[in-house]
């Protein structure tokens, strides 16, 4: 009975140590297990595209704007938000709903040291520790790769999910592709994309909503496009706009935006001899995006 008792007691210690044990309590140890610098020496091309994407510096903001200080700042302070603290050492990670899509694996795999580190970070204007948090390959080709996780269960750690199954894949730790279910699909950006305001938390709030405006205007209106095809054509994973290239951007903007106008000049014969120059200005702005533009 006694060594049944200190099976048990062996067991509730050990328990909660192997939970903590596999969350990251520093930003290093986040970045590191999600880190996919081992894909660059085979995927350099996709590895060069990503690098350059939003994807890459999802907490960075427009040219390294560091975009989520308001929540860092003190309660009361100005420019603070209603997930702001009154001391950096209280933020924990449910304090930056915002990680839900710009940083997903905070969620899943770090304990509330890391956003006590992040806070720090922000408020230090520490760009070179913030930018190291990163939506990398294997968030996207593991972590996001499974929405049906009642059928399908959650992701395997020695796994990651593409288009098609690769039974020997070269990489150290990740020995096998399985074809993910939504990988090719809208959807899957639609996690992280947005239907509308985010209503699950105790402070509701919206971001980018964009992939309700795909669902509801574009497809309901005969779109038949995925998301893929218009921003990854041949697996291009910069998925343009990259907003901190404005010449590109521009570009892209230009084709995809047309603006017609159409005018008529008359004179109004106000009274007999009085003639007042008029002009109507008729403007008609359309876009071939699958979704309205801008966003959010
Ligand atoms: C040693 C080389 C090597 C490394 C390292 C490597 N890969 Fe691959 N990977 C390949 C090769 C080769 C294929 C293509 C296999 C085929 O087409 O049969 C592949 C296929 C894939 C696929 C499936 C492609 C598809 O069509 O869906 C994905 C996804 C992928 N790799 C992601 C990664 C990621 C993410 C990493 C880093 C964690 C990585 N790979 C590291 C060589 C490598
Ligand atoms: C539903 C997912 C989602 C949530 C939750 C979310 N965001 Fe976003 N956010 C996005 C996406 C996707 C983009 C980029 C695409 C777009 O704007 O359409 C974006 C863009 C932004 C931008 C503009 C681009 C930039 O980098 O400067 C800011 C600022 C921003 N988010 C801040 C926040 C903050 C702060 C929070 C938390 C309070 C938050 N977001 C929560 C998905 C989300
Ligand atoms: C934002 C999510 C996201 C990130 C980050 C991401 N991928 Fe992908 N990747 C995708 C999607 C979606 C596809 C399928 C695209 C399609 O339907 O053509 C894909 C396709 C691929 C393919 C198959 C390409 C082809 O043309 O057949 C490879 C290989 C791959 N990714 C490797 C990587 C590597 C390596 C990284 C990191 C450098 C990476 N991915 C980062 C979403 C992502
Ligand atoms: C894990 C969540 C996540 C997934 C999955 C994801 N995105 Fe994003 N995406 C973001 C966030 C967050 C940003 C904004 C980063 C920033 O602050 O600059 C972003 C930025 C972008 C941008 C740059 C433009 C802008 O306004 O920032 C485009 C385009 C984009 N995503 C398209 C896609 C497409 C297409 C897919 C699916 C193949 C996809 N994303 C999948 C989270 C995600
Ligand atoms: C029919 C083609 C098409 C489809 C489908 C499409 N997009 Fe776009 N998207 C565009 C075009 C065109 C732009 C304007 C800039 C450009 O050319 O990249 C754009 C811009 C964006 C932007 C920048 C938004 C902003 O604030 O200006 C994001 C983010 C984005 N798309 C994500 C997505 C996601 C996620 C999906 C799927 C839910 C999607 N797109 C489906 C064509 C498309």
């Amino acid at each position: 009975m006694k060594f049944l008792k200190l099976i048990l007691v062996l067991l509730f210690i050990a328990v909660p140590l192997v939970a903590s044990a596999e969350k990251a309590k520093t930003i290093d140890e986040l970045a590191k297990m999600y880190d996919s610098s081992s894909c660059k020496s085979c995927h350099a091309e996709i590895y060069a595209q990503w690098e350059k994407s939003h994807h890459a510096r999802p907490l960075m903001g427009v040219k390294g704007g560091l975009m989520l200080t308001p929540l860092a700042l003190k309660k009361g302070e100005k420019g603070a938000t209603a997930f702001s603290e009154d001391d950096p050492k209280k933020m924990k990670i449910k304090n930056y709903p915002c990680f839900k899509c710009h940083l997903p694996q905070a969620v899943t795999s770090a304990e509330d040291s890391v956003a006590v580190e992040l806070t720090e970070a922000l408020l230090a204007k520490d760009s070179a520790k913030v930018g190291k948090l990163q939506i990398t390959c294997i968030v996207c080709h593991n972590e996001k790769a499974i929405i049906h996780k009642r059928e399908l269960g959650e992701p395997k750690k020695d796994v990651l999910y593409g288009k098609k199954d690769v039974a020997s894949h070269m990489d150290a730790k990740f020995k096998k592709v399985e074809k993910s279910a939504i990988m090719k699909d809208s959807v899957f950006c639609g996690q992280c994309h947005g239907t509308g305001p985010n209503f699950e938390f105790d402070q509701a709030f919206q971001c980018a909503n964009l992939y309700g405006s795909y669902l509801h205007s574009y497809v309901s209106g005969g779109g038949t496009k995925t998301c893929q095809d218009c921003h990854m054509q041949k697996g291009d994973h910069l998925i343009a706009p990259n907003w901190n290239d404005q010449k590109a951007t521009e570009e892209l903007l230009s084709k995809a935006i047309s603006l017609d106008i159409e005018t008529l000049g008359y004179e109004w014969l106000k009274k007999a001899g009085a003639l007042v120059p008029k002009i109507v200005v008729g403007t008609k702005i359309t876009t071939t995006a699958g979704h309205r533009i801008p966003d959010g």
